[in-house]
């Protein structure tokens, strides 16, 4: 799209609906109505119908359009357009819901609003409910519903208010709320472009009249800059990044962040093709530009400014449709594709599944798997972190497709959800020029005296799940034996070390991050350390763990049902959170994953503290603890 059609707004809507409920004929009708026909098209149609004696029919206005559009290779086959006096308005086909939503979700055609028809003689129909479902789907909000053919239902407002109710309750149940019904008779035009005097019980806006007062999307040249890189070309000394401008402005001088990876370098040049340079590009615009400095930059990683980068992630909530043939289990390798980013990932678990014909809900315990049309709430992880934004946010860096086998099988938008950004952790942003000092008492001279070696034991699981009685009673047990042991719980660093963390994903991530550098250094200086913290990712488990050397870190997870912890509720946190008086409660609002290869697993809801002290004490005698010392 050239910068010119940016300028004069246009605002693209797509009419869906069941095929019978009259589509063509709204289309003909706006056409007619707002004077965007061509000169004597409808006289020609009109002689048409006359010459064959039936009444005029306004959907062989859309076909005759249809067949010159198809001949009239400069106008995109995809999309027809039409103009009120306020601005014009590109329709996007959409043949079938599996065409739109692949349209949609790669980007080829972006509606930004829908007219969604129903039959005022038929009533809702099934696909009427999917049309809607797959409308806030794709995070289309912003929705007139049409309840068209009111004359065949004698204009009666009762007809039209049973169909509003019906529709509306089914809408609300997954958050959309459409802007407004209309009733119409599209062929009549009652209420169309003008007000039906067939309806004086109906006092809100025409068809035209709602159109106008939709809002545009904002224009992706005000968002922040996205540039994800397609080809990376050499050029005899030249190094050229090709892409396309998803959103945002670039300028030669630009310093420019690569994620995933944080690498920053500076626009040197925008080069224009085949040749030539230039300064500015922006949003929808295909460049290549070449960088200041040479770093290692490849397909598939995106161009930003350093401020208000996309997301960094290996672990993220994704809502999808799925049209595979085969059924998508947890745990199955499938290719991601976001933007030019391909990268393997997993399903780690469904969150919820709608089949999407019935809109019934699907108990994922019965059917751990995503079947075809079904709508799934999933959380997905990926080989290596990837680079996005959250879907409603910036719209072409948020949606993917799953590619199998070479085939698009499915599609959606992500969101980052209770997950943490991982960029800050990623790139381990360090000061410059500073170094390690090493002391004269080694670590094997503090061995030595304490007759035991120090290690980090770190208790993982549900708030309530018993961490905390098993890390004092297990502290207890270690000193007598005469151990240097000290418990690092989640509730008394919060008070000191962590005070200024909440429960956000990126607060707990700061969090343990700084509760696993001072175990290390605490492990250093001789400690059996025991740490105490829900730690409800994985990534910052991996990461405390990837401080210290293989076998100082033992990871224990204590385990127990979440119903338990729930039972438990010690310090009444569980029923605040289900009052929704707190936020981002794990378990409750926010994600736990539990561990895939802990060293030691104890299950509080079957063993005593004293039991599982005695299991953890049995593991350490083993390699830890040197069992013949004497003070
Ligand atoms: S962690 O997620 O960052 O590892 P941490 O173990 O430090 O959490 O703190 C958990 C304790 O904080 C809980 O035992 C509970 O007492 C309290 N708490 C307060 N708000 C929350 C919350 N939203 N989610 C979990 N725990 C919370």
């Amino acid at each position: 799209m050239s910068t010119n059609t940016l300028q004069s707004e246009q605002l693209k809507i797509v009419i869906v609906g069941h095929v019978d409920h009259g589509k063509s004929t709204l289309v003909g009708r706006l056409f007619y109505d707002t004077g965007s026909l061509p000169e004597g098209k409808y006289e020609k149609i009109k002689t048409a119908c006359e010459r064959r004696g039936m009444p005029f029919e306004w959907a062989f206005l859309m076909d005759g359009l249809q067949a010159e559009r198809d001949q009239n290779i400069t106008i995109d086959t995809a999309q027809i357009w039409f103009r009120t006096k306020q601005r014009q308005y590109v329709i996007i086909d959409a043949p079938g819901h599996k065409e739109f939503l692949k349209n949609m979700v790669t980007g080829a055609a972006s509606a930004e609003a829908a007219l969604l028809l129903i039959d005022a003689s038929e009533g809702v129909q099934e696909q009427s409910r999917r049309h809607g479902f797959l409308l806030s789907l794709l995070g289309i909000r912003q929705i007139a519903v049409l309840v068209n053919k009111m004359d065949l239902k004698g204009y009666s407002d009762k007809v039209f208010k049973s169909i509003e109710d019906e529709y509306r309750a089914f809408l609300k149940q997954f958050g959309v709320e459409p802007k407004l019904f209309i009733p119409i008779a599209a062929a009549k035009g009652d209420n169309v472009a003008n007000k039906s005097t067939n309806m004086p019980w109906y006092s809100g806006p025409t068809v035209l009249e709602a159109l106008d007062r939709f809002q545009t999307a904002e224009p992706p040249h005000n968002l922040p800059l996205r540039f994800p890189i397609q080809d990376v070309y050499r050029f005899d000394q030249r190094r050229i990044l090709a892409g396309r401008v998803e959103s945002g402005i670039l300028r030669v001088g630009d310093k420019i962040l690569f994620s995933p990876r944080n690498k920053v370098s500076t626009v040197k040049s925008i080069e224009n093709w085949p040749h030539g340079s230039r300064e500015v590009a922006t949003a929808g615009e295909s460049i290549g530009i070449t960088l200041t400095e040479q770093i290692f930059v490849e397909r598939g990683q995106i161009g930003s400014g350093e401020q208000d980068a996309p997301i960094e992630e290996d672990v993220f909530n994704a809502k999808f449709f799925w049209l595979g043939r085969q059924n998508l289990e947890v745990g199955r390798k499938i290719k991601l594709k976001l933007t030019t980013e391909e990268v393997e990932c997993q399903i780690q678990s469904i969150e919820k599944l709608i089949d999407a014909s019935t809109l019934e809900e699907i108990d994922t315990k019965s059917r751990p798997y995503v079947a075809r049309n079904d709508v799934a709430e999933v959380t997905i992880r990926t080989k290596t972190p990837i680079a996005f934004d959250n879907a409603d946010r910036i719209v072409n860096t948020g949606r993917f497709v799953f590619i199998d086998r070479f085939q698009v099988c499915g599609g959606g938008v992500i969101s980052k959800g209770e997950y943490p950004d991982r960029r800050q952790v990623l790139s381990g942003v360090k000061s410059q020029n500073i170094f390690w000092s090493a002391g004269k008492i080694t670590r094997e001279i503090r061995e030595q005296r304490n007759r035991h070696k120090g290690a980090i034991l770190w208790l993982t699981g549900l708030s309530g799940a018993g961490k905390s009685t098993v890390a004092t009673e297990l502290e207890r047990e270690l000193f007598a034996m005469g151990l240097h042991t000290y418990i690092l719980d989640g509730d008394n660093i919060r008070h000191g070390l962590s005070a200024n963390l909440g429960f956000s994903p990126e607060d707990r991530t700061e969090n343990i991050r700084r509760v696993a550098e001072v175990a290390r250094l605490l492990m250093d200086a001789g400690v059996m350390v025991i740490t105490a913290f829900i730690s409800p990712y994985r990534d910052d488990r991996r990461l405390a763990r990837s401080l210290v050397n293989e076998g100082e870190f033992v990871e224990v997870y204590v385990n127990a049902p979440l119903e338990v912890c729930e039972q438990r509720d010690p310090k009444g946190l569980y029923k605040k959170a289900r009052a929704g008086e707190i936020a981002n409660f794990t378990g409750v609002s926010a994600p736990y994953e539990p561990p895939d290869r802990p060293e030691l697993v104890v299950h509080t809801d079957k063993q005593t503290p004293a039991e599982c002290v005695a299991h953890i004490i049995d593991f350490l005698k083993l390699q830890y603890i040197d069992t013949d010392w004497s003070i």
